[in-house]
């Protein structure tokens, strides 16, 4: 049977991974800056990860979230005391999409409302509303064109009240980084306006964390280098360090019913354990912390490379844009120089979404790297 082919693949075959590096079937060994697309945060193969989820694997690895699971409580627990968001609420599922595709559907029953104010350039994911509130064209079919939907460009705090003001709006959904569309950030008033036009018109704040949460960005979610509180968090990739799970968490003022939401495999044993373990490797090595010092590292060594026309992002969430398309250059680094990075839906932009705990001299090794691509490019 032929694979569904929807993905352009890299010819790299991976075999084993450590930390920061992946290794392929002629063990040629890989620096991994793209973290499988900004999921691995504790790096591969961790053993304090390996050994939790080993353990539960031994006593019991699923059931039904038709009865009690105290793993997902004790996951809560540990999310708020992490992220300071004590009074959320968490609802666990799957996938980033998935995550999505719940806060929508919160904020449709929460104020009984449906049309979506989504930003252009936005990434949210290819599920039906998802994939609606996702600026691209190409990846929506005429199923997901139901869903109402306003695009609209960051910063312009009119352009928001004029449709905002409209009454019809459930939610305004944004990337306090962008991810895939290559990490441009709303502007602080436009952070503030956003919070204080959903309170006016009653329509609720979704923060879509599911790229930049977990402590990628230096604060446990990017949204937190303000000072608002959105209705519903999601998150996803760094949550699981390659285990599929997601999640959303909820305003204490929204008030949960039966059967609101529901998912069979969303919160499973696994899952949790494999969260709460990237959570304690998180305390226990400081990487949210480390992330400041390292994102200044970096961008202190990428000011030195002219051909950089610009550096984008926080934390380890990064990007260095050129004057030119990068897909070549990032093939060179793959092939001749053994590294990965990632593209954006901005084909001049490289983005850097490595494990958490990659050190100084890993950059090193990077920007020698280019700079030798550059310098035979020349
Ligand atoms: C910001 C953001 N939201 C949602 C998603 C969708 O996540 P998933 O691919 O797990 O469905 C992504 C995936 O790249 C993303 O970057």
């Amino acid at each position: 049977m032929n694979l569904f082919d929807v993905y352009p693949l890299y010819n790299v075959v991976p075999k084993k991974a450590k930390d920061v590096y992946v290794y392929d079937e002629k063990n040629n060994k890989y620096l991994d800056l793209y973290g499988g697309h900004a999921v691995i945060s504790i790096g591969h193969s961790h053993p304090h990860y390996i050994k939790l989820l080993k353990q539960q694997l031994g006593k019991i690895g699923f059931y039904s979230n038709a009865i009690q699971n105290p793993l997902q409580k004790k996951l809560a627990d540990e999310i708020g005391e992490q992220s300071c968001l004590h009074n959320y609420q968490l609802f666990l599922c799957n996938s980033g999409a998935e995550a999505i595709e719940n806060a929508l559907k919160v904020a449709s029953f929460f104020t009984n409302k449906k049309r979506i104010i989504a930003f252009k350039n936005a990434f949210h994911g290819r599920t039906s509303a998802a994939v609606a509130a996702t600026d691209n064209q190409k990846i929506s079919s005429p199923l997901n064109l139901q869903q109402e939907v306003s695009f609209l460009p960051f910063n312009d705090v009119r352009a928001l009240e004029i449709e905002i003001s409209k009454g019809d709006v459930c939610a305004v959904i944004f990337e306090a980084i962008q991810g895939v569309g290559g990490l441009d950030e709303p502007e602080e008033d436009f952070v503030y306006a956003m919070e204080r036009l959903c309170k006016k018109y009653d329509a609720c704040l979704i923060a879509d964390e599911v790229q930049s949460g977990f402590g990628r960005s230096g604060t446990f979610f990017a949204f937190q280098k303000y000072k608002i509180s959105p209705h519903i968090i999601t998150m996803a990739k760094g949550m699981g360090n390659g285990f599929p799970i997601g999640g959303i968490l909820i305003h204490p003022n929204i008030k949960a019913s039966y059967g609101m939401l529901g998912t069979t495999f969303g919160g499973n044993h696994l899952a949790c354990v494999a969260s709460l373990a990237v959570l304690d490797i998180l305390k226990m090595q400081s990487l949210q912390e480390k992330t400041k010092s390292l994102e200044f590292y970096f961008k202190k060594k990428a000011s030195q490379i002219p051909q950089i026309k610009k550096i984008k992002g926080r934390g380890l969430m990064l990007g260095l844009e050129f004057d030119f398309e990068v897909s070549d250059l990032r093939k060179k680094l793959i092939y001749e120089q053994f590294i990965f990075t990632g593209g954006s839906s901005n084909k001049n932009l490289i983005r850097i979404l490595p494990p958490l705990t990659i050190k100084e001299k890993h950059f090193d090794q990077f920007f020698v790297a280019i700079s030798k691509i550059l310098i035979s490019n020349d």
